[in-house]
C-alpha cells in the first residue's frame, strides 16, 4: 500500500500552528556531537523520519542514541569507528556531516557518499578542498570519501560559494586543528550560527557566527554540552505561504521572524497583512534602517484579497532559501498577474513545475528562470511530489484548487515535516492521510 495525501481545496488556514526545531540544524548538531566524548543532550528536536535515519549514522560509529519524543540524547565512546557506510548514510544529505567530525577526532574517515533530495547534482569538491587546506588527503573510493591525515593543521580557506554542508564540515574539522583556520565566503544561514553556538557550548573557540568570515582557533578537546535546536524557518514560511494562498489568518510560533525578514517583506509585497507581536515590520517600500530588534519567536500573517504577482529570486541567506522557491511558484500559479522565479542553486528543483501544470498553473522554464502567469483556480488532479519542499508546495496548490488532489510520495514531507496533517487540519484545511494504490495516467 502506499501512502497519499488527499487535499480537498477551497478551505482558509485560520490559526495558530507551533513549530519545532530545524531539520537542518538538528542532524549537524547530532554530527556535532561526535566531537566530544560523553553525552550530549539536544532538545525541541523535530519527529521527523531524518532524525532516527541519523540516529543510525551515529550508532554505526559507535554512539549509543536515545530518541524521546524531542529529545536526543547522544553518548560517545573515546574511540569511535571512522567508517561511515551504514545503509542510513544513502538515505539522507546530512549524513555528510559526519565526515568533519570524523577527521577532526579519529583523523581518518570513510564515509559513504550521501543521498537525499534529488534537486541536482550535489558535488562535494568544496568540503574536500577544505579537508585538504587543513592537511587531510581527501579522494573519493568506491562511492565514498576517503579522507586521512597525519595532523590537521590551521589554513586560510576561501570557499567558491557560500555551500552550507561545506562550511559546516570543515568548521568541525577545524574546531580540533593545530592552529587558527580563517573560512572566507562562509555559508551565514542561521543553522550555521546554531552549530557555531553548540560548538562554542563545547568548547569551541569560534568568531564571525553569522558572517562571511568564520574564524576558528583549535582547541585540544571539546566537551558535551545540552543545546536547544532553532525553529525551523523553512517550516515557519510554510505557514505563512499557506496563510497567504489560502487567503487565511496564521500565526506562527517558534520561529524567530528575522530569519524570514525577506520572505515575510516579499509576502507584505503579495498583499499580506504581516505583523510580528510588539512591532509591525517595515512599511511598504521601506528599505532605508532595519526594523527595529526583538526577541519574538512568533508572527502572523493575514491575507484578505488574492494574492499579487511578486518576484523571486533564490540565494544563499539572507537571500530568498532555494528550500521556499516551490511555494513561491505554488503563490505565484494564484496570484494576480504575472512572476519570475529565478533558481540559482538546484537546477533540478524546477522539476516539480510539470506537477504544477497538471494542476492548471500556467507556468514554463528557460533555463534558470521560471515564468508563471497567475490562474483564478487551479484544478485538482493526482501528483508526485519530487522532494520534501515540492511535495510541500503540491499540498499547498492543491488547497488552491477546485475538487480533490492527490499528492503522492509523501514520504518526502515525512522526511521534513512534524506532524503535517495534524498541524493542516488544526488550521482548518481538509488533508488526509490515505492508504491506497495509485492510477497513474
Ligand atoms: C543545504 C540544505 C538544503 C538547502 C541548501 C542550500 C541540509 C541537509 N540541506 O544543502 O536544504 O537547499 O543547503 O541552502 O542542510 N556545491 C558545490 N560543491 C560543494 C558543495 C556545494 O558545487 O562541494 C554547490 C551545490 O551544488 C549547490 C550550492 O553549492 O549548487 C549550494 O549547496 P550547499 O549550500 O552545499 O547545500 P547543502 O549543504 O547540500
Amino acid at each position: 500500500m502506499t501512502e497519499h495525501f488527499r487535499v480537498h481545496g477551497g478551505a482558509r488556514l485560520v490559526g495558530a500552528v507551533d513549530v519545532v526545531g530545524a531539520k537542518n540544524s538538528v542532524l549537524k548538531l547530532m554530527a556535532a556531537a561526535l566531537l566530544a566524548e560523553g553525552t550530549t543532550t539536544l532538545t525541541n528536536c523535530p519527529r521527523i523520519l531524518d532524525v532516527p535515519l541519523m540516529a543510525d549514522v551515529l550508532r554505526s560509529l559507535g554512539c549509543v542514541v536515545e530518541i524521546d519524543g524531542d529529545t536526543v540524547v547522544i553518548t560517545t565512546p573515546g574511540e569511535l569507528n571512522h567508517r561511515a557506510d551504514s545503509a542510513s548514510m544513502g538515505k539522507l544529505r546530512a549524513s555528510v556531516c559526519v565526515l568533519g567530525p570524523l577527521i577532526g577526532r579519529c583523523k581518518r574517515a570513510v564515509v559513504a557518499l550521501p543521498g537525499g533530495d534529488a534537486i541536482g547534482s550535489r558535488p562535494l569538491d568544496m568540503h574536500q578542498n577544505g579537508l585538504r587546506q587543513l592537511g587531510a588527503h581527501s579522494e573519493i573510493d568506491h562511492g565514498c570519501v576517503v579522507a586521512e591525515a597525519k595532523g590537521l593543521h590551521g589554513a586560510q580557506i576561501w570557499l567558491d560559494f557560500p555551500s552550507v554542508g561545506a562550511t559546516e564540515n570543515i568548521l568541525m574539522a577545524a574546531v580540533l586543528a593545530n592552529g587558527t583556520t580563517v573560512i572566507d565566503n562562509a555559508a551565514r544561514e542561521p543553522e550555521i550560527v546554531d552549530l557555531c553556538t553548540m560548538l562554542q557550548q563545547m568548547g569551541g573557540k569560534i568568531e564571525g557566527a553569522g558572517t562571511s568570515t568564520l574564524t576558528v582557533h583549535g582547541v585540544d578537546s571539546l566537551q558535551p554540552t545540552e543545546h536547544r535546536v532553532i525553529g525551523d524557518r523553512i517550516v515557519g514560511a510554510t505557514w505563512a505561504f499557506a496563510a497567504a494562498m489560502t487567503r487565511g489568518d496564521v500565526t506562527v510560533r517558534g520561529v524567530d521572524p528575522h530569519h524570514l525578514d525577506l520572505v515575510l517583506e516579499k509576502l507584505r509585497m503579495a498583499g499580506a497583512d504581516v505583523t510580528v507581536p510588539s512591532h509591525p515590520l517595515r512599511p511598504a517600500g521601506g528599505r532605508d534602517g532595519a526594523p527595529p530588534p526583538t526577541d519574538s519567536q512568533e508572527f502572523r500573517v493575514r491575507q484578505a484579497d488574492r494574492p499579487t504577482a511578486v518576484d523571486f529570486v533564490t540565494l544563499p541567506y539572507p537571500g530568498f532559501a532555494t528550500d521556499l522557491q516551490p511555494f513561491a511558484i505554488a503563490l505565484a500559479s494564484i496570484a494576480e498577474g504575472t512572476s519570475m522565479i529565478t533558481e540559482n542553486l538546484f537546477e533540478a528543483r524546477f522539476r516539480f513545475i510539470e506537477e504544477m501544470v497538471r494542476l492548471g498553473a500556467d507556468a514554463r522554464t528557460d533555463g534558470h528562470h521560471a515564468v508563471v502567469r497567475g490562474v483564478e483556480r487551479l484544478s485538482s488532479a493526482p501528483v508526485w511530489a519530487p522532494d520534501i519542499r515540492a511535495g510541500v508546495g503540491l499540498v499547498l496548490a492543491g488547497l488552491c484548487a477546485e475538487g480533490t488532489t492527490e499528492v503522492w510520495d509523501v514520504f518526502h514531507i515525512d522526511r521534513g515535516y512534524p506532524l503535517f496533517v495534524e498541524n493542516m487540519t488544526n488550521l482548518g484545511a481538509d488533508v488526509r492521510r490515505v492508504n491506497a494504490e495509485p492510477e497513474r495516467a
